[in-house]
């Protein structure tokens, strides 16, 4: 059972060349903004202040490095600045898709994404073409299903439904409820996280 011991941050990064050079593991968080991509991060180093988070989107602007574990077995986890605010330009939005689209297709030791959407809503076109990038670069990874708290268990399992079906996952592809507030889900996100760190 992966257990994380140790967590820093070691970059920020708009652009690959201020991307940790060495091309250690990585996995990373992808979401709308305001999903609960920093929150998680968060919760599963038992941090509580690692990652800023913030109650109005668009938080995380830039590519953050987090090593984990540094003395053993370390890998990295790369939280990524989430899409789909309004109030910003076009030009920012372009400049993100860059951005996204560098690290994405360009870098060494990413194995997969996390994909977070809030389990209340609907996928957003924008998160099924997010999930469809994903799948054609073989990125994809476990669906994450955030703020689990706001839902009652059964309304949890059907909108999980409604997320497998907009997002055209496979009934092989795993999804997992997390709530960081009432911390559940942890245990599955490191066990996903484990066996994808171990995985050549
Ligand atoms: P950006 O950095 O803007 O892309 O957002 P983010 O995806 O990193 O979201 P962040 O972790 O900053 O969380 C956004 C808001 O949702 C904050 O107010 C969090 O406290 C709240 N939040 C995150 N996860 C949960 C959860 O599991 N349950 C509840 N109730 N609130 C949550
Ligand atoms: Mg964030």
């Amino acid at each position: 059972m992966l257990k994380i011991m140790q967590s820093e941050i070691v970059a920020t990064a708009v652009r690959p060349k201020q991307y940790p050079e060495d091309n250690l593991a990585e996995v990373a968080f992808a979401g709308r903004s305001n999903v609960g991509k920093s929150s998680l991060l968060n919760l599963i180093t038992g941090r509580k202040n690692l990652a800023r988070v913030s109650a109005s989107p668009g938080k995380t602007q830039t590519i953050n490095f987090y090593l984990v574990n540094k003395d053993h077995d370390p890998f990295r986890i790369v939280d990524l600045p989430g899409y789909g605010y309004a109030k910003v330009s076009k030009k920012v939005t372009q400049d993100w898709g860059e951005m996204m689209e560098t690290f994405l297709t360009q870098r060494q030791g990413l194995r997969k994404v996390f994909q977070l959407v809030d389990v209340r809503h609907k996928p957003t076109a924008q998160d099924v073409q997010m999930y469809e990038f994903l799948k054609y670069y073989h990125l994809d990874g476990p669906v994450i299903a955030t703020k689990a708290d706001k839902v009652s268990k059964r309304e949890a399992q059907n909108q999980m439904q409604v997320i497998r079906k907009t997002l055209g996952m496979e009934p092989e592809d795993v999804i997992i409820p997390v709530s960081a507030l009432k911390k559940t889900g942890v245990d599955k996100v490191l066990d996903a996280m484990e066996t994808i760190i171990g995985a050549e």
